[in-house]
């Protein structure tokens, strides 16, 4: 009898149990992990939401020989995570014959450095092209062919539909993955890059007899779900060819869901070795004109195939957005656009130019988990030191600020706690909502109520609302005030205490009250680098 009584729980317990499993087989409570909550995401890195203050390396600087300089410009840009690629050429120079010595050597170093790892597998794509395939596969073009083009002709981008092409693959990441579970306990390679901007450059998709086929057979049944469809702006069908399903577009989708698939098998067979977070970078389209795949790297995940990527690649925990467009309006739209409920925005790339430095604020606006320039070594083996550091500069002293309170921002971050302002091209006037109060900023270097305008939009501003009336803020080349507004509209009101201190083990610490001159003027002004402030407001 009791028995009877005590199953149903048992078996509650059970589910729950096999609820935590990840799907991939492994649990582990350390593990790196993406999660979700309410639409917001973290990557929990030692069971704890983890930002990811990052720097990628140039393409060809993960050797050996030319990680000293990679290291000496994590050092300087104060970074904690080293995005680095590893070659599927040098890791299997013959079929089935691996080499992880790179992958040891990295290990070690960053273990020296104190810092994470993000390794990038350049395989099957890098840009759309197959160059980093071993050169047994470049030899044999019949067996792991490339996409034919419109017009018959081959193109210099792999076949998604090449099954060898995908077996190789697989197994070569596989054993990638089975490697590294073993080489690396305590964790210092945090996530993985499937592929490297994948699709394909000068044709919109694989038009040899194989692949066209497959184009005038159905659309897949996991394609025709309302929703997925909806997503896609497509009305609601009953099925039928790409052609006619996806009309216009059709090349496209056909190409984005043969090569998300195949990315995404690659993904869950490296998973099913060892689960760590995996994702998969996009080389953008113009995010405001909807242009067509002619213009842009068709197949990858593009902002307009998103829903289409995530049906075909579940295995994939995200889709990252390269940044490399210019223009705030266009920026700010990716940023919008690849932070989705079902999708953890993180940049993986952007530019190494001051200007965008300040998108790492937006991008913990948006509950981003990091935020990595490209290119951070001088790229020759042997370089001068201020050339390294001067570039890295807009990106090492925000870094520097934003070090010791990693932790407390990625949790803010998760828990929706932060909004920012970047400076856009006009410089004009900003405002953030904060409930019973709203605050404005002004771009500029502030000196006795006069705003000189910065020479580049480089400004910005990130306010943490810790209660109704505190705020942690911190930003650059800006003036902040308030005003009282919901309920505080109409009452008057004065700072209460501007502390300027920093961040430790947790804790705010201050260096000084912020007060007469330089809060008088309406408000703290933030000068060219980074300072942190706390500050509490009273109605009178
Ligand atoms: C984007 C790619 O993902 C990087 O590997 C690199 O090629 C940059 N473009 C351009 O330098």
């Amino acid at each position: 009898m009791r028995n009877f009584y005590l199953r149903p729980v048992l078996l509650i317990v059970l589910l729950f149990c096999l609820k935590t499993v990840s799907v991939y087989g492994q649990t582990d409570a350390s593990i790196p992990k993406v999660v979700e909550k309410n639409g917001r995401h973290a990557l929990l890195v030692d069971g704890k939401p983890f930002l990811i203050l990052g720097g990628q390396a140039h393409n060809s600087s993960g050797w050996p020989g030319m990680l000293p300089q990679l290291w000496r410009a994590v050092e300087e840009m104060h970074a904690n995570t080293l995005e680095v690629p590893i070659y599927w050429e040098q890791i299997e120079p013959q079929a089935g014959k691996f080499d992880f010595s790179l992958i040891d050597t990295l290990l070690t170093q960053a273990r020296d450095h104190n810092a994470r790892l993000v390794l990038l597998w350049f395989a099957t794509w890098k840009n759309g092209s197959n160059h980093y395939m071993p050169e047994w596969m470049k030899r044999d073009a019949a067996k792991y062919p490339n996409v034919t083009g419109k017009n018959g002709q081959p193109k210099d981008s792999p076949s998604p539909h090449a099954k060898a092409t995908l077996e190789a693959d697989v197994k070569a990441f596989s054993a990638v993955m089975r490697y590294l579970k073993q080489a690396d306990k305590p964790h210092t390679v945090i996530m993985v890059q499937v592929e490297n901007e994948a699709g394909t450059w000068d044709s919109v998709r694989d038009y040899s007899v194989s692949a066209q086929k497959l184009f005038e057979g159905e659309v897949p049944a996991e394609l025709l779900k309302p929703g997925v469809l909806k997503a896609l702006n497509v009305p609601p069908t009953s099925g039928g060819s790409w052609q006619k399903v996806f009309g216009d577009r059709a090349d496209e989708y056909f190409h984005a869901w043969s090569v998300a698939r195949f990315i995404g098998q690659v993904a869950a067979a490296g998973k099913a070795e060892y689960p760590l977070p995996m994702y998969t970078n996009a080389a953008l389209r113009d995010p405001l004109t909807n242009p067509p795949a002619t213009n842009y790297e068709s197949g990858g995940p593009t902002d307009n195939v998103i829903p289409i990527w995530k049906v075909a690649a579940p295995a994939l925990d995200l889709v990252a957005p390269d940044i490399y467009l210019s223009g705030s309006e266009r920026v700010l739209k990716v940023i919008e656009l690849y932070d989705r409920p079902d999708n953890t925005l993180f940049v993986p790339e952007a530019g190494l130019i001051p200007n965008n430095a300040k998108y790492l604020y937006e991008v913990l606006a948006h509950g981003g988990i990091g935020f990595s320039p490209f290119g951070i070594d001088g790229n020759k083996q042997k370089h001068s030191a201020p050339e390294t550091a001067d570039r890295l500069a807009p990106y090492a002293q925000e870094y520097a600020m934003a070090a010791p309170m990693m932790r407390e921002l990625a949790q803010w971050s998760f828990e929706g706690k932060i909004k920012a302002v970047v400076e856009r091209e006009d410089h004009g006037k900003q405002t953030i909502d904060l409930g019973a109060w709203q605050s404005v900023i002004s771009f500029g270097t502030a000196s006795a109520g006069n705003i000189k305008a910065n020479p580049q939009p480089t400004g910005k501003a990130m306010i943490v609302q810790l209660d109704a009336n505190k705020f942690i803020i911190t930003g650059t080349q800006c003036h902040i005030t308030f005003q009282p507004a919901g309920k505080n509209a109409g009452r008057a009101w004065q700072y209460l205490k501007v502390e300027e201190g920093s961040f430790e083990n947790g804790t705010f610490k201050p260096l000084r009250i912020l007060n007469g001159d330089e809060t008088d003027w309406g408000g703290p002004s933030l000068g060219a680098e980074p300072s942190v402030l706390q500050i509490t407001l009273v109605t009178r």
